[in-house]
């Protein structure tokens, strides 16, 4: 059925068409994505204007692309892996899944981004950071005269029945950033009892990462626990929720971006990553409401950004938590004594 929406997108979609010659058709390029839909897609429209390379793009969470990546290592299908939490990044480099590369543009990126790509061979980069955190909504508060919350330890509350939405930490970064951030608080001990505790609480486990933030800016779960940037996206949307930092301390993500082992456009994924670590590139992630800190110390970071400066984060080890040993046994921990526990 022709609409007249439907007729305009053809309209554009012409005229694109006979517009583009400009730029030669430089080949193709597959990118796994793993930040939000709502960046990747300008991300890559950018680089098809700046290159003329047709750019096929997948938006999937952390832990479902590792996965895809080691199950299609046999016949690669993607080309490079942009965005998402460091530690599967990491898991992939140990486990040889992807590519040793060092880009001419490492000398420009902040410490911490060059320490993540020297960690792993320059298997992977730190393209972003961000702490993890969590967001409540103010007026379901209010309404129903709950405390505030504001630290991790509230969230295990009775007063928070139901109340409580965070990633399933397989397929999602940033539930097992989670995962590791309490273990790293408090011991794996003490951090599964804590899980468990809080399980009674969860509403659900969702696949992505930043999805419990939407659902506490629409009211649909009191309290979404993800990065504290992903929460300031709603926030800056007007929804009305409060950003927290939770007053233990919390844990932090290096963004990471991967050429993909046996990639089939190499060339073109080298030139991506070279393009993606730029200041103009990076400089996109806000127009794209994506509030990360961008690793390259010319761009700029985004006032919204979340401080670090100002946060409470603990130190992080990339090294154990982003192995392959660790990750693999932490997650299936996290399944036989959490994701099936009884909630009453
Ligand atoms: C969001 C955040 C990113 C993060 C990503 C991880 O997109 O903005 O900073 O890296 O989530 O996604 P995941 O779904 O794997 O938790």
């Amino acid at each position: 059925m022709f609409t007249r929406r439907t007729l305009a997108g053809l309209g554009l979609a012409a005229f694109a068409f006979t517009a583009a010659p400009a730029q030669a058709q430089q080949g193709e390029l597959v990118v796994y994505c793993s930040v939000q839909e709502e960046w990747c897609r300008p991300m890559m429209q950018a680089f098809e204007r700046a290159t003329g390379i047709r750019v096929a793009m997948t938006r999937k969470s952390s832990g479902e692309t590792y996965a895809q990546i080691k199950a299609e290592a046999a016949n690669p299908r993607g080309d490079i892996w942009w965005g998402g939490t460091g530690d599967p990044h990491l898991q992939a480099a140990e486990e040889n899944l992807t590519e040793a590369y060092r880009s001419p543009q490492l000398a420009n990126l902040l410490p911490w981004a060059q320490r993540i790509a020297e960690q792993s061979g320059f298997r992977t980069v730190g393209i972003y950071a961000g702490a993890l955190g969590f967001s409540y909504n103010r007026q379901q508060l209010e309404r129903r005269r709950l405390p505030v919350p504001s630290c991790w330890a509230d969230l295990a509350k009775p007063e928070y029945r139901d109340e409580v939405q965070v990633a399933d930490p397989n397929s999602s970064g940033t539930a097992y950033t989670g995962l590791a951030t309490f273990v790293q608080l408090w011991g794996e001990q003490r951090a599964f009892e804590f899980m468990r505790a809080m399980h009674r609480n969860v509403n659900q486990y969702t696949r992505s990462g930043a999805a419990p933030a939407r659902a506490a800016a629409t009211g649909e779960s009191l309290i979404g626990i993800t990065f504290m940037h992903d929460a300031v996206t709603q926030a800056v949307g007007g929804a009305p929720v409060v950003v927290v930092a939770p007053c233990e301390g919390t844990g932090y993500e290096i963004g990471g971006m991967s050429i993909i082992r046996g990639a089939r456009n190499m060339e073109n994924a080298r030139r991506f990553y070279d393009w993606a670590l730029t200041p103009e590139a990076q400089a996109l992630a806000v127009q794209a409401r994506s509030f990360q800190v961008p690793s390259n110390a010319n761009a700029p970071v985004p006032p919204e950004a979340p401080r670090l400066a100002d946060i409470k984060l603990i130190d992080y080890d990339f090294a154990k938590f982003g192995s392959s040993a660790e990750r693999t046994r932490l997650l299936a921990r996290w399944d036989a004594e959490i994701r099936n526990a009884p909630r009453r």
